[in-house]
């Protein structure tokens, strides 16, 4: 299926992508390695609960932590423009037979969460408590010295209706990856902010999540990562990289929390704003896609990713195999 053309009208506007919630089985343990690694900033926390945001952001949250015996992925929160947005998508979730929970989400204004054709739970709202700028308090720069949220990337059992669905929501493709023996889209970059992805979809057993990125200043700040990390005993939680992505040009890492939740640290992709903006199209056989340069991803990457709380996967129909390490 060709890449649909880019929906510059969508029926509500989505700012950006905005926090997620992330089950985890051990608090101490995960704000060692977020908090503690990462350098992620504690903005409240309690017996069950860490909320935590990087430098640049104002508002409270980009991941909260909940203690929980399954560890899993709960909602993908997206910020809405304003109030009328958040009424019309709520319509527009109501007509497609979606559901639709009014939510109480500390620190947020009105919330409500959905979920999308293939089961991803996801939550909208307007506000979120803003709390004083740190982006200059280089004293609080900690570990990787995370920046902000930068997207989430998902396993779809079906890329092609997963890019649909999000192109009616206004999310603009960038990137894509073509199996060009069956003309189906492999993996799909798409965005709403003006970077390269918001959201990414990629072809496997789905609905789960792939991982969950963070910008950092530069790729010297992944270095001293990769250097903490080896000597304070997390270098078994570091699983490909770092190296050059193609798709994206951006400098990244991939590591595994406590849990298995993966987190990628990204540095450096383009911008995107232009409404005609061509998408790049790369064929699935290009070892350069992935890696520009670099080792290539091991299985785990290809095969491991978080359950969504409450949503049934299934298998993927396409079988295509991409270049996995030996
Ligand atoms: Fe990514």
């Amino acid at each position: 299926m060709p890449v649909p053309e880019p929906n510059l009208y969508p029926p509500f506007n989505i700012v950006r992508l905005s926090h997620v919630e992330l089950v985890v089985s051990d608090l101490t343990k995960s704000r060692a390695f977020y908090v503690d690694t990462l350098g992620l900033q504690v903005t409240d926390e309690d017996s069950e609960t860490i909320y935590l945001r990087a430098m640049e952001e104002r508002g409270h949250h980009c991941i909260v932590l909940r203690k929980g015996e399954t560890p899993c992925a709960r909602d993908l929160g997206f910020k809405l423009f304003d109030e009328e947005s958040l009424e019309k998508a709520e319509a527009f979730f109501r007509g497609k037979d979606l559901p639709v929970d009014w939510v109480e989400r500390p620190y947020q204004s009105k919330t409500f969460r959905t979920r999308d054709p293939h089961g991803v739970p996801l939550e909208f709202y307007v506000k979120m408590d803003r709390l004083p700028p740190i982006h200059q308090q280089y004293k609080l720069y900690k570990g990787v010295k995370p920046l902000r949220i930068d997207h989430f990337n998902c396993f779809s059992p079906n890329v092609d209706e997963s890019v649909a669905f999000y192109n009616e929501l206004g999310f603009r493709v960038t990137e894509y990856t073509e199996d060009e023996e069956t003309g189906h889209l492999w993996a799909a970059w798409c965005h709403r902010k003006g970077g390269v992805h918001d959201m990414a979809f990629t072809n496997g057993l789905g609905p789960r999540l792939h991982h969950t990125a963070f910008w950092v200043p530069t790729p010297l700040n992944i270095i001293d990562l990769l250097d903490l990390m080896a000597t304070t005993g997390w270098v078994s939680n570091i699983e490909r990289g770092p190296g050059r992505h193609g798709i994206s040009n951006a400098f990244f890492l991939y590591v595994r929390d406590p849990d298995g939740h993966r987190i990628e640290i990204y540095c450096s992709d383009y911008q995107t704003v232009d409404p005609d903006l061509e998408p790049i199209k790369w064929d699935l056989k290009d070892p350069q896609r992935q890696t520009l340069w670099g080792a290539p991803a091991p299985r785990s990457w290809f095969e491991e990713g978080s359950l969504f709380e409450g949503a049934e996967t299934r298998a993927s129909l396409m079988r295509a195999q991409p270049i996995v390490a030996p």
